[in-house]
């Protein structure tokens, strides 16, 4: 906790280049990122090459990761700004044998590992419902969860994650700059990405086994710690109107809770969530 990730890496040219080999040496996992690692200069989406692999059989924790995309895409069809050399892009294929409704769960159990793995960074990480990853209120990274399901059950999902790690003020596209970090901005000095990668994957595992044996009270419980909403005020835009209200934090299915001013209570199961500044 609170140590300088750069420094267990001490050669950087080294540690910023993805191979399956950097990738897997010295990793602390009993089985996430220990088979198939896929690693890319640059693709188009590291979830849409997921999605092309699962299809073709791609076994659960095969893994996908881009030092670039051209087309990298966030949640409400947004695009995910992807510059080489600074970024963690990467897809996770899942095959969980669960409930298709547990699906948005799965995202939720992305952020807690993410989040997870930056505070060992030494930095404090915030999450925002369902999928922002914030640091003192910029975003730095998100979750994009895509699922097939076959009849009544999840035949695989992909989680994929992005975090501008090393990405540069100039590098994030103008619009975002005041909203936008990195954890390089944040930090004040360089984070090696596959240390990071590894921390990340580390986590992604523990939390993802909490996920596969039906556990999601403690996802709950860690992903509220790091709630930057709860008790707020923020403003939910929902697809055919928007609210106003205090955030109240998650139901047990991971659905978000906001009582308007009249004193009712709003089950939110998918919107943007905006903080208000009150
Ligand atoms: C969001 O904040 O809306 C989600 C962003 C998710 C971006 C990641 S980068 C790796 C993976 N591949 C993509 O095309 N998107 C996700």
């Amino acid at each position: 906790m609170g140590q300088n990730i750069m420094s267990l890496c001490p050669d950087k040219r080294l540690a910023n280049r993805f191979s399956p080999h950097a990738i897997k040496e010295h990793l602390g996992t009993r089985w996430l990122g220990q088979q198939a690692i896929y690693c890319f200069d640059v693709v188009e989406s590291t979830n849409t090459e997921a999605n092309r692999l699962a299809r073709q059989g791609a076994p659960e924790g095969t893994l996908i990761v881009a030092d670039a995309q051209t087309r990298g895409r966030g949640r409400l069809g947004r695009s995910w700004v992807s510059p080489p050399g600074g970024g963690l892009y990467v897809s996770m294929i899942l095959r969980p044998a669960c409930r298709p409704d547990w699906f948005p769960r799965l995202t939720l159990t992305g952020g807690v590992a993410v989040a997870s793995a930056i505070q060992q960074t030494g930095m404090r990480p915030q999450l925002k419902w369902p999928n922002d990853i914030l640091i003192a209120g910029r975003k730095v990274g998100g979750i994009l969860t895509e699922a097939v399901f076959h009849k009544r059950r999840i035949d695989f999902a992909i989680l994929g994650i992005g975090i501008n790690v090393n990405t540069e003020r100039h590098e994030l596209p103008i619009s975002l700059r005041n909203v936008a970090t990195s954890l390089r901005l944040s930090l004040g000095e360089p984070v090696s990405r596959i240390h990071l990668f590894q921390i990340l994957l580390q986590q992604l595992e523990q939390w993802y086994e909490f996920f596969c044996a039906g556990d999601f009270e403690t996802i709950l419980k860690i992903w509220s710690a790091f709630d930057t909403t709860l008790g707020r005020v923020v403003e939910v835009f929902l697809p055919q109107r928007r609210l106003v209200g205090l955030a109240e934090g998650l139901e047990s299915n991971g659905t978000l809770l906001v009582r308007d001013k009249r004193g009712r209570v709003h089950r939110i199961i998918a919107g943007d969530v905006v903080r208000c500044k009150i």
